[in-house]
């Protein structure tokens, strides 16, 4: 009798582990990953890191002695200093470059198009791909990040733009990005 309820409850044991083996395992878990960088955009001084290579105007008006970029029309090329911090003396870990075009009619906004490129910090290696636009006389901005590499393989997120320091008149200016990704 008692090997008879062994032998019952051992076959019981099995089709309980037999059907919870066959239930979905859940989805794994999505990882969202934030991080908060600064971009010194800067078309003048000994440290410019952005030229005007096109526009519409003729390429004088401006500090910078080429197209402004405050034109409708105008395309710049930066290969922009990416830091942890707002302060020009903030660790460098990273690059943005690409290529910003003024879109908009009346001068106000850009459209951005660029690789934040990491050489330092927990990121070296990767990038992350940004585009979208940047209406700059808003506070704050949303942009898409499209892709990445490295650590970013397969992301999608969005970043928000704020101005952390800008002086017009020089075209220099300090954006903070907060990026968020998700991986799937
Ligand atoms: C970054 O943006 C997120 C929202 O996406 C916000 O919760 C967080 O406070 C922001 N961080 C900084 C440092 O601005």
């Amino acid at each position: 009798m008692i090997a008879a309820t062994n032998v019952f409850l051992f076959h019981l044991t099995l089709s309980v582990l037999y059907i919870a083996s066959t239930f979905p395992k859940p989805d794994p878990p999505i990882k969202i990953t934030n991080l908060v960088v600064y971009v010194h955009n800067y078309f003048t001084g000994a440290d410019a890191s952005s030229i005007t290579v096109a526009g519409k105007q003729n390429p004088t008006a401006d500090a910078a002695g080429g197209f402004n970029i405050l034109q409708f029309g105008t395309i710049a090329v930066v290969d922009d200093p990416v830091t942890e911090g707002p302060t020009a003396e903030s660790k460098e870990i990273g690059r943005a470059q690409g290529s910003y075009i003024n879109s908009q009619f009346d001068g106000k906004g850009l459209y951005l198009f660029f690789s934040v490129i990491f050489t330092g910090g927990q990121y070296a290696g990767s990038t992350l791909e940004i585009q979208g636009s940047d209406i700059f006389v808003r506070k704050e901005r949303e942009f898409g990040i499209v892709s990445g590499t490295g650590f970013f393989r397969f992301v999608e997120g969005f970043g928000i733009m704020e101005t952390a320091f800008i002086d017009v008149a020089n075209l220099r200016a300090v954006l903070k990005l907060n990026l968020t990704v998700k991986q799937f």
